[in-house]
């Protein structure tokens, strides 16, 4: 055990270190690799039955020390919950801590009643009772805790889970697909301990402010994890579950892999990269072939942002390089699978379609209430009011929206109950973002725009939520309210 201020000396040590023997140093995987439990319901028919307990546990992240979680149907994050399209989801949710919480489906067409958003709280030891079918294709979906005003803090504590979505149409690719096998769940979060172990959750007001950022990298809820593969061509389920953090991921040893999959499914044809950038919220679904027997680590390389945050010094960059998790494919069984070329055909909104544009423009309040807490984030100048609804949209329509960010810091702008398609971008759409997104990152002074088809759900007492997926931000009031009548 070392003292903080040996952990410091520590960390001056390290920063005077040649970069080559710090990373060497932080090189240690030697966790293993663990996928949440797949979870796939009773199923009778076309009707399946999940039975969620949102649970507190104490887990084991940290060497000799336990860490106060949250999670569903375990310790800590959820079950991973995987239905096909076409299926009508059965969802009886009791909540077993001792705090009022929401389990709301990130990325699911379905109706507001059932979003599980903050206008459906689950108080304790109450059941939440909903149902929902599942009309969009096969895609690595989401579903956290949305509690008004604690998002943040409960989603940093476990209640985040993956729900994978299958359809007749990605089964005949050929993907990878045999769960914790070839087919791998690779949930990202960034997280800060205490010395007793616990998670340290908003240390200052920085933090408040850019968002939870933590010096810590988790997958799956492990801490420097190796995978032993046991096919040459994996299938990665990436998703950024961290709070705040925008990642840029890469394999040490820069080998090319294949995106397949954004947000809301998989992409028209797979892409061919190096690295890729999964801001909060985003998921994308990568081939990797280890048919070499080696053992590359996916890690994080900081990117110096030259925003214009000017005077803001202190907001400054924080980033570093981080390592994820490493791969050992030397026991890794040829695969006979292959990397397909044309995935999907996707059904895009039509322009000719558009009825209605809107503008949102992201904004940060500069004041007291930056450092000292409430409601600094806004969207088009008005902070989250859950008795107000912001915009109405038609069911069934077709709209573009422009999404504007006035402020200093970069915003991944998620909005419920659609996947949309990025239209135009400083820069041009490229990679992942080519596919149907549910979450986008709008950079300081940059303009996004979006079209979506919204589904025919309607209900004009019940709202959904569009917001910034820097959980910190959502909580402090850049959230809006929409319903679609
Ligand atoms: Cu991932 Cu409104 O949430
Ligand atoms: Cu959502
Ligand atoms: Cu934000």
């Amino acid at each position: 055990m070392i003292n903080r201020r040996q952990f410091i000396q520590a960390g001056v040590i390290l920063a005077t270190l040649p970069k080559q023997l710090v990373l060497a140093s932080a090189r240690l995987f030697t966790n293993r690799f663990q996928v949440p439990n797949l979870e796939v319901g009773k199923r009778v028919g076309k009707d399946v039955y999940f039975d969620l307990s949102i649970q507190a546990g104490k887990t084991n992240i940290i060497a000799n020390k336990l860490t106060p979680t949250l999670g569903i149907n375990q310790g800590f994050l959820g079950v991973t919950l995987q239905a096909n399209k076409g299926d009508t989801v059965h969802i009886k949710a009791k909540n077993n801590i001792n705090k009022t919480t929401t389990l709301h489906w990130h990325g699911v067409k379905l109706p507001a009643k059932a979003d599980g958003g903050p206008h459906q709280p689950i108080l304790p030891g109450k059941i939440w009772k909903t149902q929902f079918d599942i009309v969009q294709p096969a895609a690595t979906l989401w579903y956290h805790s949305h509690q008004l005003h604690k998002t943040a803090e409960q989603v940093y504590h476990g209640l985040a889970g993956l729900f994978i979505v299958n359809d007749d149409t990605s089964k005949k690719l050929n993907l990878p697909s045999e769960y914790g096998v070839d087919d791998l769940p690779v949930i990202i979060q960034d997280r800060d301990f205490k010395r007793d172990g616990s998670f340290s959750y908003l240390g200052s007001m920085m933090d408040s402010m850019r968002g939870m950022k933590g010096n810590t990298i988790l997958v799956n809820g492990v801490v420097n994890p190796i995978l032993k593969a046991k096919k040459s061509l994996l299938r990665l389920r990436l998703l950024n579950g961290s709070n705040a953090r925008t990642y840029h991921l890469n394999f040490d040893d820069n080998r090319p892999f294949t995106i397949i999959g954004s947000d809301g499914g998989l992409l028209e044809k797979s892409i061919k990269v190096n690295t890729v950038r999964l801001a909060s919220a985003e998921r994308v679904e990568i081939l990797v072939d280890v048919s070499d027997g080696g053992h590359p680590i996916l890690q994080h390389t900081a990117v110096q942002v030259s925003s214009g945050m000017g005077g803001m010094g202190m907001m400054g960059n924080s980033d570093k390089d981080m390592d994820i998790f490493q791969i050992d494919a030397r026991q890794a069984a040829k695969s006979n699978l292959s990397i397909p070329t044309h995935l999907v055909q996707h059904n895009n909104p039509e322009q000719s379609a558009v009825s209605k544009q809107r503008k949102l423009i992201l904004q940060m309040k500069m004041g007291p209430s930056m450092m000292f807490g409430g409601d600094t984030f806004s969207i088009n100048g008005k902070t989250m009011d859950i008795n107000r609804i912001d915009e109405v949209v038609k069911a069934g329509s077709t709209e573009i929206w422009h999404l504007e960010n006035t402020s200093m810091m970069a915003h991944p702008l998620h909005i419920h109950n659609v996947q949309f398609k990025v239209i135009a971008r400083k820069g041009g759409v490229k990679g992942h973002e080519l596919g149907f997104k549910d979450v986008v990152l709008v950079h300081p002074q940059e303009r996004v725009s979006v079209i979506m088809k919204f589904p025919k759900f309607s209900d004009a007492k019940t709202p959904y939520m569009y917001h910034c997926h820097i959980l910190e931000h959502e909580d402090r009031g850049m959230m809006g309210q929409f319903t679609v009548v």
